[in-house]
C-alpha cells in the first residue's frame, strides 16, 4: 500500500512516497537497518552541532520494553502502533532543539522511504509517562513517538482509520505560505 503525494509541482520521489499510514506489518526490522535509520538521523543538520536529539527504542520482539512504550501512547495511538517505536528527545535550554529534532526525525523517515519502510510520528503520547517508564533526566524532554515498520495491508485496520488510510492525502497551497516582500505578499513565483 502506498499513497503518494499528489504534488502539484515536482519534487524528489522519496518526498513524495513518504507517508504516515497506520498499517504496519509484522515483518521485523533486521537490526542493520535501524542502524541505517538511526545514522541517517545522526547526519541531520542542528544548531551550533548540538545534536540535541536521543531515541529510546523499543523493538516487538523485546515484549517488556514494547509494552512499556506502547503504556506511554495515548490509547488511540496505542490501538495502531503496534510495531517498533522509538521517543525522540530534546535537551530543553537549546532554544532550537525541537526544529533539529523534527529535522532528524525527518532524515530517518527519508531513510525508511528509501528502503521501503513507512515511519508515523505522533505527539499522542504522555512524555511524563514515558519520563517514568524510561527515567528520563530532567533537562531532557520527550517530544515525539514514531513507529517504524514495513508497510501493511490497509484491510486490517478498523474503520474509521480504513478509510482515512485510502483517503487522498492533502496540503495547503504552497501559495499560502510562500510570501516575499512582506507577511502576507503571496510571492510572485508561485502566484
Ligand atoms: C509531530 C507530529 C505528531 C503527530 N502526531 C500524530 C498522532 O499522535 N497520531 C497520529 O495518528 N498521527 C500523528 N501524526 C501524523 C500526522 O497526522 C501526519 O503526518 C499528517 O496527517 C500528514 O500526513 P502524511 O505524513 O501521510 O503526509 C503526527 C505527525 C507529526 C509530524
Amino acid at each position: 500500500m502506498s499513497n503518494p503525494a499528489p504534488v502539484e509541482f515536482p519534487v524528489n520521489e522519496l518526498i513524495q512516497n513518504r507517508w504516515s499510514p497506520r498499517a504496519f506489518s509484522d515483518k521485523p526490522v533486521p537490526q542493520e537497518v535501524l542502524r541505517s535509520l538511526f545514522e541517517a538521523a545522526r547526519w541531520a543538520p542542528s544548531s551550533s552541532n548540538e545534536q540535541p536529539w536521543a531515541y529510546i527504542v523499543a523493538t516487538k520482539d523485546d515484549a517488556e520494553n514494547f509494552e512499556k512504550s506502547l503504556g506511554a501512547l495515548v490509547e488511540f495511538n496505542a490501538n495502531w502502533a503496534k510495531k517498533e517505536l522509538a521517543f525522540a528527545k530534546n535537551n530543553a535550554p537549546n532554544r532550537n532543539a525541537q526544529y533539529d529534532v523534527g529535522a532528524a526525525s525527518l532524515q530517518l523517515s527519508i531513510e525508511a522511504t528509501a528502503r521501503g519502510l513507512v515511519v508515523h510520528q505522533m505527539a499522542g503520547f504522555d512524555p511524563e509517562t514515558a519520563r517514568e517508564a524510561y527515567d528520563i533526566p530532567q533537562g531532557w524532554e520527550p517530544i515525539a513517538a514514531m513507529a517504524i515498520g514495513y508497510p501493511g495491508d490497509a484491510a486490517s485496520l478498523p474503520e474509521p482509520l480504513q478509510s482515512r488510510e485510502k483517503a487522498p492525502r492533502s496540503r495547503k497551497r504552497i501559495r499560502e505560505f510562500v510570501m516575499s516582500g512582506q507577511w502576507g505578499h503571496t510571492a510572485e513565483f508561485v502566484k
